[in-house]
């Protein structure tokens, strides 16, 4: 195959920068036959690649008179077309689609770029005209596939067919809002499919993806999901539009709400007891401090005693989020960091007159760290935000267990961490408020509200936690405060058993038979938050 040729000899940044992930030939024929419906004579790829939806368009019908249009932004991946192509109904066009004026058509089929639009250099150029196009404003548009999107529904025609591949995080992200909006306003959404085994179906993909079907007929139906576990089943689907095992109106998927834990509702009775609260009532969980140069920021122990950067001018700082590796972080931890040199200090100017202070400020402005993207907002480019330490740390992407942290330190954290700050009801509960998010229950339920980022490594914002469920305050009442301590000791030496006992405290003070949590099907769903 072509795609494992390119990706054999193409080294992965290149093929990260532009968005190269290919589409399994299994799920591109399946979106074919979407687009294929209702014999389209123009088809466009705006993501074209190695042309795997051209491939399956035309096995599906070799004879039929259409003409495919296919976009690709990289001149170096059309050099591994198939250069006997004979097709006069094929175009490939070698420009960025998101600046041309394709005009309209009968089909759609995409697997967009998934990248930040961030990273987009161009988008300053582009986005303003996008707006311009669709007489909307993109607000947050933080994944280049959304934009893709947007675009593209644009450009169906009344009556056309459009399967299009997307990042499962849209669902819930705030970005994603606007074109839930557009999806379900226009009756444009007919079909959304996952994956339940995406290593199987999906092994390029780096994230959670879903195939959305939508046409462009007006008509308000209620909207299909299908759930497809693997290969086999993918097979032996002749038309997806027939294969599906639930059906949701749009009015309850509601665009400014998370689609993924209403989808998750339909296939598992997910239960949580009625007297659970949210996390905010202890306090607010909040992203940790960005630098915007941690290189500079963030200094080891040679550092400071190289500059002679003197205690007024810095703080104790976790940087990195291998710094933690236990469940509980003490001073002592923290002094091991620092004597074996490494970065648990920032730079935090109070003084900025004193001269080894000046000397460090200017030799960051030498090397343009106060010409970075956040340096140059800020008030004094130098000066972070002013935090306090928290006292529970979370990870901000984790991988398989939740990395939940007691911090008994006056270190603050950079954005490796999520901070949680205890207001006046949850200060006294903060040991057992450690105790639940350890708690195999606590962290299954707090799962339900991640976002995946595919091959397991899911990533929270703050405010995903925020609005995580938890015991109410009479239930932690029952806790005893010693017992909760107990378990923080045990976890400095033995993590294992002090989820054991953790377990074993939060299950007397909740009918865990009231709780229902998705187990293994879907797993796209449940992953892909
Ligand atoms: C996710 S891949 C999909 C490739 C192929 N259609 C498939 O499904 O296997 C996205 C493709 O879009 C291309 N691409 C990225 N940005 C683009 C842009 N702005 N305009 C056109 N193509 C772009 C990438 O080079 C890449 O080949």
């Amino acid at each position: 195959m072509r795609e494992s040729k390119y990706i054999e000899e193409i080294p992965l940044n290149h093929r990260k920068d532009y968005g190269q992930f290919f589409t399994p030939p299994l799920v591109a024929r399946l979106m074919a036959t979407w687009v294929m419906k209702d014999d389209p004579k123009t088809i466009l790829d705006p993501a074209f690649g190695l042309g795997v939806f051209y491939d399956e368009v035309k096995n599906l019908n070799p004879n039929n008179q259409i003409m495919f249009t296919g976009y690709e932004i990289d001149p170096h991946i059309l050099d591994y077309l198939d250069h006997n192509i004979i097709d006069p109904g094929l175009r490939i066009i070698n420009s960025d689609y998101l600046e041309v004026e394709t005009g309209r058509f009968d089909s759609i089929i995409c697997n967009p770029p998934y990248m930040r639009f961030q990273k987009f250099l161009k988008r300053h150029d582009i986005l303003p005209r996008i707006e311009e196009k669709i007489g909307k404003k993109l607000v947050g548009y933080s994944n280049i596939s959304s934009v893709f999107l947007v675009k593209s529904l644009k450009e169906l025609k009344t009556g056309g067919n459009l399967a299009y591949i997307m990042p499962f995080e849209f669902f819930n992200a705030g970005y994603g809002k606007e074109i839930k909006k557009c999806l379900l306003e226009n009756h444009l959404l007919k079909q959304i499919i996952i994956f339940s085994n995406e290593k199987e179906i999906f092994p390029d993909a780096t994230t959670t993806v879903c195939v959305l079907l939508c046409k462009n007929d007006g008509k308000d139906e209620a909207i299909k999901i299908t759930a497809i576990k693997e290969n086999e089943e993918i097979d032996k689907i002749s038309d997806a539009s027939n294969f599906y095992q639930k059906e949701i109106f749009s009015s309850d998927l509601p665009y400014n709400k998370k689609w993924t834990p209403i989808i998750l509702s339909l296939f598992s009775e997910e239960k949580f007891p009625n007297d659970f609260c949210k996390f905010s009532l202890y306090g607010t969980f909040t992203r940790g401090i960005a630098t915007g140069a941690n290189d500079f920021f963030a200094l080891t122990k040679s550092k400071i005693e190289k500059w002679k950067l003197d205690e007024n001018n810095i703080c104790k700082c976790i940087t990195k989020s291998y710094q933690i590796r236990k469940a509980v972080f003490t001073e002592y931890d923290f002094d091991k960091l620092y004597s074996t040199d490494k970065p648990v200090y920032c730079l935090d100017v109070k003084d900025h007159k004193k001269q080894e202070i000046q000397q460090y400020i200017n030799e960051g402005e030498k090397r343009g760290y106060h010409e970075r993207y956040l340096t140059k907002t800020r008030n004094t480019w130098y000066k972070i935000e002013s935090r306090k330490p928290a006292p529970i740390l979370f990870g901000v992407f984790n991988r398989g267990r939740l990395k939940v942290i007691r911090n008994f330190t006056t270190a603050i954290n950079f954005t490796c961490f999520h901070s949680f700050y205890p207001n006046i009801f949850g200060q006294q509960l903060v040991n057992k408020l450690f105790v639940y998010l350890l708690s195999d229950i606590g962290q299954r339920i707090i799962k339900t509200n991640k976002r995946s980022y595919g091959d397991e490594l899911d990533k929270f914002e703050p405010g995903d936690l925020n609005e995580s469920l938890c015991p109410n305050q009479k239930q932690f009442e029952e806790i005893d405060n010693e017992d909760a301590e107990k378990v923080i000791e045990l976890a400095k030496i033995d993590e294992e058993k002090a989820i054991k006992i953790s377990n074993d405290l939060i299950n007397e003070i909740i009918d865990t038979s009231e709780i229902v949590l998705p187990d293994r099907y879907p797993i796209a769903i449940l992953s892909g938050s």
